[in-house]
């Protein structure tokens, strides 16, 4: 069901941040890093969290005109909307309730009239059961011996979150102390490489595949757990199978024609959209494989907060509806194309590729929700690295080259904190040094003049002189534990519901992707004739049809 609004540049809201934004182009953040009053009306504290938004190229005059534009999108509304199960999936005709995977035992969260808390409970349930099984090692594989060692197989929405989450907790003290003894691996990529590289000193004697995929339909997925279920009959038989393989997935019947049994079958539901399913069975399963149910329950307790802040705070205070505004505006308004996101962590080096997913895949649209060519450019351009080795790579760029908005996360403690005796500093004060450093570096750069006044020589000037003006937030985080890494998690979900709710647009489709899949079944079915008839792939451009030859030689 469609609402027949009309595009969001055309309100007087937009209009007038267009109008503003000619203001905005005469300040520089050197001067309105001066105004303490400002910088203290740009910082925003929830649940130990600390957002500083001040070096943003926006005033407090910005601001106002930000939550104007929230206004004129009916923001409010569409939270209100998504919260209550409404179909604002529309293409899809579909609830968007992944805030339903982390809702407290006794909330009441309905899609098509049904309150999904209790099934969301009942799956919680089931798995906290499934993975104490394993883990005490009162489930045995088919040759007696507990499971040691889990391969997760999914991809895109089925893959990214779980990582990210997995890598973010390898080094949690808490979580280390839980996973002792214990592997898990994530088989994502086709990739025969990818297969080698995963099962590569694992035995399927000790190994559980899960299989994650929400249509249990995906090519690549379904190929790379046909690959695992051969290796696993391979040495055992067809009988250890159901030992030895479980899945997540909406289509159990499918499940259980694969030959997994369908108790072993975790659900999901239509309402949770592939990128945005990590809290459900598909992170959830295999993160309580490795680490145990009680710290998962931390991570969604922690992504719980934030829905709740998300829900109830005023924008004002709203840290995803900031954020969200903040980004419109660094897209739409100043032309920004692209996001750096820029963890101060190790532990989130797999934080980047999944914002990458939640963001482009939602946002990265060219039509109103109403199917209306938009006159402007949605989503940005995400991509990121761990600091500092970020700043060893590409921050060149950033510094001189292209105006990249760049989210720098820190943390006050670090998960594994060391300090040699002969050092100034700890190594997370080290690390943590660049952290404060560097969006100073991006919003102050260096003049001539200062330059001049280092006695620096006259021709290496240019080449040293910064502009600044170079946008940049930074998120202070107490620590990375299993809570705060759920808060992140779902502060990124919500900031991204948050743009493509003011740009108008459906950010739980992505048809996109769908144009390739069918793509690349033409091009599988020629293959295959190809090689078993000996045929000359017919059908595709020049272009195309060489390179199918040449491969085909
Ligand atoms: O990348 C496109 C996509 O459809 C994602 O949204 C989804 O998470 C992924 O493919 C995998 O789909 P499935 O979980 O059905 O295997």
């Amino acid at each position: 069901m469609a609402s027949s609004t009309a595009l969001i540049c055309e309100t007087e809201a937009w209009k007038d941040l267009k109008g503003h934004l000619e203001e905005i182009k005469k300040t520089h953040l050197r001067d309105l890093l001066s105004d303490a009053n400002r910088c203290q009306q740009m910082m925003v504290e929830f649940d130990g969290l600390m957002l500083d938004y001040s070096r943003q190229r926006a005033t407090v005059e910005t601001m106002d005109k930000l939550l104007s534009l929230a206004k004129a999108a009916q923001l409010t509304e569409k939270i209100r909307r998504m919260f209550k199960g409404e179909h604002i999936n529309t293409t899809e005709d579909r609830s968007v309730l992944h805030v339903a995977l982390r809702a407290p035992k006794d909330a009441v969260i309905k899609s098509n009239g049904e309150n999904v808390v209790p099934q969301v409970w009942g799956v919680l349930e089931q798995i906290k059961i499934f993975s104490e099984r394993i883990r005490s090692g009162s489930w045995v594989g088919a040759t007696g011996k507990p499971l040691k060692d889990v391969i997760v197989v999914g991809i895109g929405g089925s893959f990214l979150g779980p990582l990210f989450v997995h890598t973010a907790l390898q080094t949690d003290p808490e979580a280390v102390d839980c996973a002792k003894g214990r592997q898990l691996r994530f088989l994502a990529n086709v990739d025969p490489v990818d297969v080698a590289r995963n099962i590569n000193g694992l035995n399927p004697e000790t190994t559980l595949v899960v299989v994650v995929s929400k249509t249990f339909t995906t090519a690549e997925t379904m190929l790379n757990a046909r690959t695992l279920r051969d290796w696993i009959i391979k040495a055992l038989g067809g009988s250890a199978v159901p030992k030895h393989m479980v899945a997540v997935s909406t289509n159990h019947v499918k499940v259980e024609m694969f030959g997994i049994d369908p108790r072993n079958a975790f659900s999901i539901w239509s309402w949770v959209g592939g990128r945005y399913s990590v809290c459900s069975a598909v992170g959830v399963l295999p993160l309580s494989l490795q680490y145990g149910f009680s710290v998962v329950e931390k991570f969604l307790k922690g992504a719980s907060s934030i829905d709740q802040h998300f829900r109830s705070t005023p924008f004002e205070k709203n840290i995803p509806v900031l954020l969200g505004l903040l980004s419109v505006w660094n897209v739409s308004f100043l032309g920004h194309p692209a996001r750096a996101i820029l963890p101060y962590s190790q532990a989130l080096e797999k934080f980047a590729p999944h914002i990458q997913q939640v963001s482009m895949e939602s946002n990265g649209k060219g039509v109103s929700i109403d199917g209306l060519p938009l006159p402007f450019e949605t989503g940005e351009i995400d991509f990121g690295e761990p600091g500092t080795n970020g700043q060893h790579s590409f921050y060149q760029l950033i510094h001189q080259g292209r105006v990249i908005p760049c989210d720098f996360i820190g943390t006050v403690k670090s998960q594994q904190p060391v300090h040699l005796k002969r050092e100034e500093v700890s190594n997370h004060d080290e690390l943590m040094s660049n952290f404060f450093a560097q969006p100073d570096a991006l919003a102050y750069g260096k003049t001539p003049e200062e330059l001049q006044k280092e006695n620096v020589s006259e021709n290496l000037i240019p080449h040293k002189t910064f502009s600044g003006n170079r946008p940049s937030l930074s998120l202070l985080l107490p620590e990375l534990s299993a809570y705060t890494v759920g808060q992140l998690l779902a502060i990124y979900e919500h900031r991204v519901a948050v743009q493509g709710f003011v740009w108008g647009i459906n950010s739980f489709d992505q048809w996109g992707v769908e144009l390739g899949k069918v793509l690349a079944t033409q091009v599988r079915k020629q293959l295959h004739s190809s090689r078993t008839q000996g045929t000359a792939p017919e059908g595709f451009n020049f272009s195309t049809t060489t390179l199918l030859k040449r491969y085909l030689e």
